[in-house]
């Protein structure tokens, strides 16, 4: 099976992929990472000896890696506002005390931010992220606002505080549930509080917008995947995921959908990187263990000899799969040329089957991925159902076979 020649895209499709193109190509997309870490660690089963090739992101899940303690950890992203995030993280680990830390990253507030951004965290940034923070410390700044009601993301997690505003009851409900103390006082607040009353004909207009999906670092081919799996499409596979995480899941560490519900975490419900020991850990020197790279997957690996025992590389090849079939399967050759003897992928797809993986073909032999790679089918699926995001209908877990 070759590589699928690219899709002919519509009008609306050209139109849907400059805008996506336009905002992503001078914006932040995400100011915390969307994806489960505490997933990740029981599938990577690190160690002292692993080195690690991790895509940026907001920069919170290579935090959350480097306090078990790894050789190093490679953070590599394309975008440099992903990076200049993940560096002001560094700066304010190595220079700030907890308290002021927690303030920036867990309040996402700071009364004094500019003040300790120009004489304390600035001095520490690449060029770019000076440039970049110059100009934005002030999301850090604004005692009713919050820094992750900024960036593209934030834009999203704004317009859904707004619409709380509009609806008071529904926003007694949602905090009465983010309170709950079990699952089964969840389930009966989401079931005759928020089901019926946040599920309205606006909303799933709202979500089936590509705009919305683009503002939340999704494409069309990747909210096109979406739609080929779920009858009701993109709105009804949200519903499905919210479902799941208020009625299955205890909420009480469910830091993802609380920070986009609050704009801020809680001391007991934030990353582990913003707890108070974790903090320290990274300050006496696991933090020094990240090395952030502005750069693709591809220039990274072309750049490096390292040997790559682990490697998360999120869901970006849903956005390659589609776009750049010869560049994905460019990508794995190289991925696979670096991999140390047994090492492990982990990786997550809007597909719970994504068809990239029966077409790429690699080494001399081009032979097939799957033949290459051995794939932890059960297990993924066990810990994906332990997952506080839910939004990803794929999760891979993948050895180098011997
Ligand atoms: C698809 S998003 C994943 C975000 C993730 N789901 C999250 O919520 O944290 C991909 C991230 O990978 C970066 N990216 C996409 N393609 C890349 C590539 N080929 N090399 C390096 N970074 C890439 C993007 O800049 C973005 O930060």
């Amino acid at each position: 099976m070759n590589a699928p020649h690219p899709q002919p895209l519509t009008l609306l499709d050209r139109f849907d992929q400059k805008v996506f193109d336009a905002i992503y190509s001078r914006s932040l997309v995400y100011n915390t990472c969307w994806e489960d870490p505490a997933v990740d660690r029981k599938a990577l089963e690190l160690g002292a000896d692993d080195t690690l090739l991790v895509i940026t992101s907001a920069g919170c899940n290579v935090l959350d890696y480097a306090l078990l303690g790894p050789k190093r950890i490679h953070a590599v992203d394309a975008n440099p506002r992903q990076t200049a995030l993940l560096e002001l993280k560094l700066a304010a680990i190595r220079r700030l005390d907890y308290e002021d830390f927690f303030a920036f990253f867990g309040r996402g507030y700071h009364e004094a931010s500019a003040q300790l951004y120009h004489d304390v965290l600035r001095a520490e940034l690449s060029p770019f992220a000076r440039e970049w923070w110059d100009e934005r410390h002030r999301w850090f700044s604004s005692p009713h606002g919050s820094f992750y009601f900024h960036g593209l993301a934030g834009i999203v997690a704004r317009g859904f505080r707004t619409y709380l505003k509009l609806r008071p009851a529904l926003a007694a409900a949602v905090r009465e549930l983010l309170a709950a103390p079990d699952v089964a006082t969840q389930r009966r607040i989401y079931d005759r509080s928020i089901a019926g009353e946040f599920w309205k004909r606006s909303v799933n207009w709202v979500l089936s917008r590509q705009i919305t999906m683009s503002l939340l670092g999704v494409p069309h081919p990747q909210r096109r995947l979406v739609q080929e799996q779920h009858p009701g499409g993109v709105a009804a596979f949200v519903r499905d995921a919210i479902e799941y995480v208020f009625r299955e899941l205890s909420v009480r560490d469910n830091y993802f959908w609380r920070v986009y519900v609050t704009g801020h975490y809680t001391r007991d419900c934030c990353p582990e990187y913003l707890k108070r020991d974790n903090f320290h850990a990274l300050k006496m020197g696991l933090a020094d263990r990240i090395v952030p790279h502005t750069c693709t997957i591809s220039e990274f690996l072309e750049d490096s000899d390292e040997a790559i025992s682990r490697f998360v590389l999120l869901d970006h090849m849903d956005w390659m799969s589609s776009y750049y079939p010869a560049a994905l399967i460019e990508e794995w050759n190289l991925l696979l040329r670096r991999a140390a003897p047994g090492a492990r992928f982990l990786f997550r797809s809007a597909h719970a089957r994504p068809g990239f993986l029966d077409w790429i073909r690699v080494g001399a032999q081009r032979r097939p991925l799957r033949e290459v790679l051995h794939f932890h089918d059960e297990l993924a699926a066990r810990l994906q159902r332990e997952d506080r995001v839910h939004t990803y209908a794929g999760f891979l877990i993948a050895d180098v076979r011997p």
